[in-house]
């Protein structure tokens, strides 16, 4: 059984609640999950003992937010070699004729 982190950034929440729907797929799945804010990621070491990782923001003015961008630059050696995927919140409008 794998062991995944889910870390988030989330202004109003909507981003939280799909990491939630994110873990609950992991659990069908067999396996661990672990669902966490990105403002309790303090450093890499966090990220010790899980087997991979879900990295997930909300979307402002076309940009992840500020606390996922400064964790996805700092780091990204060490992180290497480590498991990942990642998701952007996004909303779209359509109109119907
Ligand atoms: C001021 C503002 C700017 C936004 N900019 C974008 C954007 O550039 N792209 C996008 O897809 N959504 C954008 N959104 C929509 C948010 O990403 C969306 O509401 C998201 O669900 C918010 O997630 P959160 O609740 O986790 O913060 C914007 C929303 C606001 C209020």
């Amino acid at each position: 059984m794998a062991k995944v982190l889910i870390v988030y950034a989330t202004r109003t929440g909507e981003t939280q609640n799909i990491a939630d729907l994110v873990a609950e797929g992991v659990r069908f799945s067999g396996h661990e999950a672990e669902v966490v804010n990105i403002k309790k990621v303090k450093n890499e070491a966090a990220l010790d003992g899980y087997d991979g990782y879900v990295f997930g923001s909300a979307t402002y003015h076309g940009e992840m937010l500020q606390g996922m961008k400064t964790f996805s630059v700092s780091g990204r050696k060490s992180r290497s070699g480590r498991k990942g995927r990642g998701f952007i919140r996004c909303v779209w409008v359509e109109r119907r004729s």
